[in-house]
C-alpha cells in the first residue's frame, strides 16, 4: 500500500489546524524544518511542531503520523528535540551530519521509540546510505533541490529510487523508500514503478480544491 505524506510547506498558515483537517485522509504529515544553512530558506521550527502535534491529535479518528524532516546544518543537534516536540519519525540529512553524529543521533532517536529516516539531496549518490540503511526505517530521495516547494520532479532520480528498492529487497530489509519533490499524480506512478513506498506531496495536494481526491488519485498510482 502507498502512503502519501502532504507537506504542510504549501498549505495556508494561518488556516493550519483547517489545512491539516483537510489532509485527514493521508498516512503522514511531512513537516519540513529549514535552517537557512543547510538550504537557502527559512520555514518553520518547533514551537509549530507542537502546534500541529496537538492540531493533528483533535482529528484523533484520523490519527497520521507526523514525520519531521530536517533540512538543517548538523542535525544532531535538534534530532532528539524535535521528536520530544512530536515527531514519530525524523528524518535528517545524510549530507549534514558526520557519521558518528548519525549514528548517535539514530540510536537515540530509537532510544525514544521514534522512527528514523536518512535523506539524500539529488547529488548525493545512493550509496551514501549504505552504512545506515539496515537500521533506519526510511530513505527519503528527494526528486528536487531542498529548499522550497512546486519545483518539477527531477526524473534522473528515477534510477537512484531503483537501486535502493534492489538493495533494500536484496537484503531483505524493510526500510521504507520515500520521495520528496515535485510529484504529481504523472511523477507518482514513476516513482511508484521504480520502487517508492511514500510519496510525500506539498504544492500538489495543497493546491487542490479537492485534497481527498487528489490523495486518493496519488494512492492509486501504478507504473
Ligand atoms: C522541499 C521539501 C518538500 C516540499 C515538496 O525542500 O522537502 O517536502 O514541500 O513540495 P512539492 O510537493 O510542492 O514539490
Ligand atoms: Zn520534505
Amino acid at each position: 500500500m502507498i502512503k502519501i505524506a502532504p507537506s504542510i510547506l504549501s498549505a495556508d498558515f494561518t488556516r493550519l489546524g483547517e489545512e491539516i483537517n483537510s489532509v485527514r485522509s493521508a498516512d503522514r504529515l511531512h513537516f519540513d524544518v529549514m535552517d537557512g544553512m543547510f538550504v537557502n530558506n527559512i520555514s518553520i521550527g518547533l514551537p509549530v511542531l507542537e502546534s500541529v502535534r496537538e492540531a493533528n491529535a483533535a482529528f484523533r479518528h484520523a490519527d497520521m503520523t507526523l514525520e519531521a524532516h530536517l533540512m538543517i546544518a548538523s542535525p544532531a543537534r535538534y534530532t532528539a528535540r524535535f521528536a520530544e516536540a512530536g515527531a514519530d519519525i525524523v528524518i535528517f540529512h545524510v549530507e549534514a551530519e558526520t557519521a558518528e553524529n548519525t549514528l548517535r543521533a539514530l540510536e537515540e532517536l530509537r532510544g525514544l521509540d521514534k522512527k528514523t529516516g536518512l535523506s539524500i539531496k539529488p547529488d548525493t549518490p545512493a550509496e551514501a546510505l549504505s552504512p545506515y540503511i539496515g537500521v533506519i526505517d526510511i530513505a527519503l530521495v528527494m526528486t528536487v533541490e531542498p529548499g522550497f516547494g512546486g519545483q518539477s520532479f527531477i526524473a534522473a532520480m528515477l534510477p537512484k529510487i531503483s537501486a535502493l528498492r534492489g538493495v533494500i529487497d536484496g537484503q531483505g530489509l524493510l526500510c521504507e523508500i520515500g520521495v520528496d519533490g515535485g510529484i504529481n499524480p504523472e511523477t507518482a506512478k514513476l516513482c511508484v514503478g521504480a520502487g517508492a513506498d511514500v510519496l510525500v506531496a506539498g504544492s500538489c495536494v495543497f493546491g487542490s480544491p479537492d485534497r481527498a481526491a487528489r490523495i486518493k488519485e496519488l494512492r492509486a498510482a501504478r507504473a
